[in-house]
């Protein structure tokens, strides 16, 4: 008897994304924070979900991502990794998580493996990390680099500005990503810089560039989910591509629902519960004759379809 063979679904690891690479195939690369969103990202066969500080701004409502602490990372990591099991989960290291001392690096590092569910972690900045980097890569865990702008560093670069546009700058780009690729980063995230300077890294570069606001010669591209499907009304950056509005549409449905509870609408009988009528002659029959009427059913409920997540509970 022959068996049908089981679709499993093949984990990406940092070899299959390297050889990926190395064919000249491009990935795809998407924050998330949540179950939902990390499922629905897995579903859609996105190979790289990133576990990204800016959470703080898109999920939890800071100014930038300076506040984020390493609980705040985990606690949404967790949530993550129980939603999606074929990409490789990055978790990127908060501020002041990895900047004072290589032995901080490598044990925030380690939370985000041991009990975060990554499998990679994402750190700021250029020469001045390949300590840190190094440390990290020591205990066994893969590390992508970040260079341009660092939104870390927001104060120090005067805010969210492209990097990279004079020579200098654009020679201390490709020198940071350089040693952070020698000190053993697997990919390279290039943020909001020329895109013929992130072509020129790109093609220096042996490991992947992931370009956010960097053009279109990097090896992958990678968007903030919430920009992508437009969960909040913000105006987006020039390099973001909205796929869908999805703020306009929570707004539409929750409205629609206050309309419905406020009209009566909502729940119908479909939404409710029966009980068989022998019981309720007999919880009705023992009710004080004094006291309320016991409310009419309205019409037999039919069963619901189907329980859903809120139901199961
Ligand atoms: O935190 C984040 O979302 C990031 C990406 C923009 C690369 O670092």
């Amino acid at each position: 008897m022959s068996k049908e063979p089981l679709s499993i679904p093949r984990k990406v690891s940092v070899p299959s994304l390297l050889a990926r690479t190395a064919r000249g195939g491009k990935f795809s690369v998407v924050t998330a924070s949540d179950y939902p969103s990390a499922r629905a990202a897995e579903e859609a066969g996105v190979d790289v979900l990133l576990v990204g500080d800016s959470l703080g701004m898109v999920e939890l409502g800071y100014a930038n991502t300076l506040p984020v602490t390493m609980e705040e990372m985990l606690h949404h990591a967790r949530a993550v990794a129980r939603g999606a099991r074929r990409p490789l989960l990055v978790g990127d290291m908060p501020f002041l998580s990895y900047q004072v001392r290589p032995e901080d690096a490598v044990a925030n590092a380690g939370r985000f493996v041991k009990d975060g569910g990554m499998d990679a972690v994402k750190l700021e900045g250029g020469r001045d990390m390949v300590p840190a980097v190094r440390a990290i890569l020591a205990a066994g865990i893969p590390v992508v680099g970040h260079v341009g702008l660092t939104p870390q560093s927001i104060h120090r670069l005067g805010g969210y500005r492209v990097q990279g546009r004079d020579s200098a700058g654009a020679r201390r780009i490709l020198d940071d990503a350089v040693a952070l690729e020698e000190a053993g980063c697997f990919a390279v995230v290039l943020e909001a810089i020329p895109a013929r300077l992130a072509a020129v890294v790109t093609a220096r570069l042996g490991i992947p560039t992931i370009g956010i606001g960097a053009g279109s010669a990097c090896d992958a591209q990678v968007l903030v989910s919430h920009d992508l499907l437009g969960l909040l009304p913000d105006e987006p950056a020039r390099f973001v591509k909205r796929y869908d509005s999805l703020y306009e549409r929570m707004v539409d449905a929750f409205r629609a629902y206050r309309d419905d509870v406020e009209s009566g609408e909502f729940p119908a009988a479909g939404h409710a519960y029966e009980m068989p009528d022998a019981e309720w002659e007999a919880f009705s029959g023992g009710l004080d004759p004094g006291g309320p009427e016991p409310v009419p059913v309205q019409e037999a409920a039919p069963a619901l379809p189907r329980l859903t997540a809120g139901c199961r509970r």
